[in-house]
């Protein structure tokens, strides 16, 4: 059976667990300069409808540097841009190559490509869930304070893609997430995606929120699909930019988590995303790592070596 990643919750427990085991191994090998080709031959594509630094290079690089090769394409230059339907693009594509990996808009357009691939699809985004970011995310909170289970995250500011991943990864593995949005903004746990709601609590003050947070993390506060709304939106969330009084109530090792692009000013001050407690670059940097260890187990499933 095809294993695709549409959704955190696509993957197990144990499996996000062996993921990040097999990150970790991953990285090493790579910070040791070992070369490592497990994929030799086989082609990643990689479609862009929305803007992208870190997905795009964290993708093709990491294609590359485990023996296969990536091929990008977006909207503007293929003809999803002049209305072929997903559904024909999927099976097309899915003849050509070995792995995909799909940033788009709403969540139905992957979910429609993977109904109609031969392959393993990635998402690398949509407007509902952003899957590989947490992993990156998890996987740099496990390196700098062990196991996730029973933590508390706080999120601050919109309930978008990232809350949405950050509320079903807290369900797959066990934590907690403290959730503070402005009215009108809160989380929709349909639109999650969720089990239930025993794994998130809302909080009117974001300070409530960060009280005893083991990580506080935030995002943009217009996400890309939503600028037509920046203006209404700056005003609405004003109050909810992490600042320094907020991570002073968090855990005193709590860390800070952004995943970039940033707007210091906005939801985050430069004080604390340029500060001790943000991890941000490790964060980013991870995305290359835990993005390997996924096309590995989804194209060759557990490996040993
Ligand atoms: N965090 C993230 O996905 O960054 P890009 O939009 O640059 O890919
Ligand atoms: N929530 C942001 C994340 C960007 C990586 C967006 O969707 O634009």
């Amino acid at each position: 059976m095809i294993r695709h990643f549409l959704q955190f919750r696509d993957l197990t427990r144990d499996e996000h667990l062996y993921l990040f085991e097999r990150a970790r191994v991953i990285k090493s090998r790579f910070k040791r300069y070992q070369p490592y080709h497990p994929l030799v031959d086989r082609t990643l594509a990689m479609i862009f409808e929305k803007s992208s630094t870190r997905t795009r290079l964290s993708f093709e690089a990491g294609m590359h540097q485990l023996g296969g090769s990536a091929i990008y394409l977006n909207t503007r230059d293929t003809q999803l841009g002049r209305g072929e339907p997903v559904e024909d693009a999927g099976e097309v594509i899915s003849r050509m190559v070995d792995i995909v990996m799909i940033r788009t808009f709403e969540q139905d357009i992957v979910e429609r490509f993977a109904a109609h691939s031969r392959v393993p699809v990635i998402n690398g985004l949509t407007n509902e869930y952003h899957p590989c970011q947490i992993l990156a995310d998890i996987f740099t909170f496990i390196e700098h304070r062990g196991p996730i289970h029973g933590k508390t995250v706080a999120w601050i500011g919109d309930s978008n893609n990232m809350c949405n991943t950050w509320l079903q990864a807290a369900e797959v593995l066990g934590f907690n997430v403290h959730v503070s949005t402005p009215p009108g903004y809160e989380v929709e746990p349909e639109r999650a995606n969720l089990y239930g709601t025993d794994h998130f609590e809302s909080f009117a003050d974001p300070m409530d929120a960060c009280r005893g947070a083991d990580l506080v993390t935030t995002d943009v506060w217009t996400s890309m699909g939503w600028e037509e709304e920046s203006d209404e939106r700056m005003k609405a969330f004003a109050d909810w930019q992490v600042d320094a009084d907020m991570m002073a109530v968090a855990k005193p090792d709590g860390v800070f988590m952004h995943c970039l692009p940033a707007h210091r000013g906005e939801e985050v001050t430069a004080e604390v995303i340029d500060g001790p407690r943000s991890v941000v670059w490790d964060e980013a940097e991870n995305r290359l790592h835990v993005q390997k260890a996924l096309m590995e187990y989804l194209l060759l499933g557990r490996v040993e070596s």
